[in-house]
């Protein structure tokens, strides 16, 4: 009678609780889950700015959607993860401007070396719109569009043993490259010796010796710890080559006019709050290079360089004469630019 009464009292308990759990379920399909894969550290900008768009979508969007971003290569190297963001397998990822060259030429124009004259000029023209949409958009056939660019800074040889002083330096070295013929021609141009291979596996490759050296911006010798082996950076200065968030198209056109407005606003927000930790991160990587890695900074004159790789601007414009408008705006850019540097210096 006892245990009778007590069941009489807990299945309706049990049967609220099934269905609260139930419904609970319920609201966690009903929203969909948004995937993000990058190849950083959580330390980095990158990271840094979608945690920002992630809060962003969250705050508007929050019983639709869930941000959930898989960092460090957890879903494979950037060529594997814009293959899954062309699939709709994930709905976008970060990739090196570089990379995607071999899924729409345009994309070659941002990977020439010294295309840019300032950090300025770079800005300046990848928010411009007019600069960026004909490469943003050129692979819609391939199933993706650039939404976003976000800043990697300026990118510099790096060596375990030999300081790279002037592009003769670089002879018989064998310098990691990514996997883009613009950046393997770039190093046959300097002499020397190009080994193109995803990011993830640079530091091993660099401690067994296969490579001698790679070429990056300083972010790399902290958060990748390539500082830990190469002891020599040169600011060679040869290429500003921007990463972007691609998102795959499906998901991108069935987002309501309401809601694509919110996530051009998050897309905004992750450019901006990636720019702002990327000073401080560039900062924060050199004194640790200095201080705790014993990495030597050395400021080679940067016009050798340009003027061994300069063919390749004639080159690339001469095989793609669709991005022709797109190099002479930026030359504007390069023009403006260094104008004002020079005005404030009068
Ligand atoms: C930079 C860039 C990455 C890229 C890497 C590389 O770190 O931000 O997107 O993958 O260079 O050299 O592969």
């Amino acid at each position: 009678m006892k245990q009778s009464c007590i069941r009489m009292i807990l299945a309706p308990l049990a049967i609220a609780a099934a269905v609260f759990m139930l419904s609970g379920c319920t609201k966690v399909q009903e929203q969909r889950i948004i995937r993000i894969g990058h190849n950083q550290s959580t330390n980095h900008p990158s990271h840094i700015g979608l945690r920002a768009f992630q809060e962003y979508i969250h705050s508007k969007l929050g019983d639709q959607y869930v941000v959930e971003i898989y960092p460090s290569e957890l879903l494979g190297s950037q060529t594997d993860m814009v293959q899954l963001t062309q699939t709709g397998a994930i709905d976008f990822c970060i990739a090196s401007n570089s990379i995607l060259e071999t899924f729409s030429k345009n994309y070659s124009i941002f990977n020439l070396p010294y295309l840019f004259s300032s950090q300025e000029a770079y800005h300046a023209a990848m928010d411009d719109p007019e600069v960026t949409d004909p490469i943003f958009e050129s692979t819609v056939d391939a199933g993706f569009t650039s939404v976003a660019w976000l800043d990697a800074g300026t990118r510099n040889f790096y060596t375990i043993n030999k300081p790279i002083y002037r592009p003769e330096d670089l002879k018989g070295l064998k310098i990691r490259v990514q996997q883009s013929p613009t950046n393997i021609e770039m190093m046959r141009l300097l002499g020397g010796s190009a080994t193109p291979m995803g990011f993830g596996e640079v530091y091993t490759s660099l401690q067994s010796g296969i490579i001698d050296g790679a070429e990056n911006n300083e972010l790399a010798l902290r958060d990748n710890g390539h500082g830990d082996i190469c002891k020599y950076y040169s600011y060679d200065m040869h290429q500003m080559i921007p990463d972007l968030l691609i998102g795959n198209n499906v998901f991108l056109n069935e987002l309501s006019p309401e809601e694509r407005e919110i996530f051009e606003e998050g897309f905004e927000l992750l450019n901006r709050v990636q720019r702002e930790a990327w000073t401080e991160g560039v900062e924060d990587s050199v004194n640790n290079a200095k201080q705790n890695q014993g990495v030597e900074f050395i400021f080679p004159d940067t016009e050798p360089f340009r003027i061994a790789v300069l063919p390749l601007h004639t080159s690339v414009l001469s095989d793609i004469p669709e991005i022709q408008a797109v190099y002479d705006k930026i030359q504007e850019y390069n023009l403006k630019e260094s104008s004002g540097a020079d005005m404030e210096g009068v």
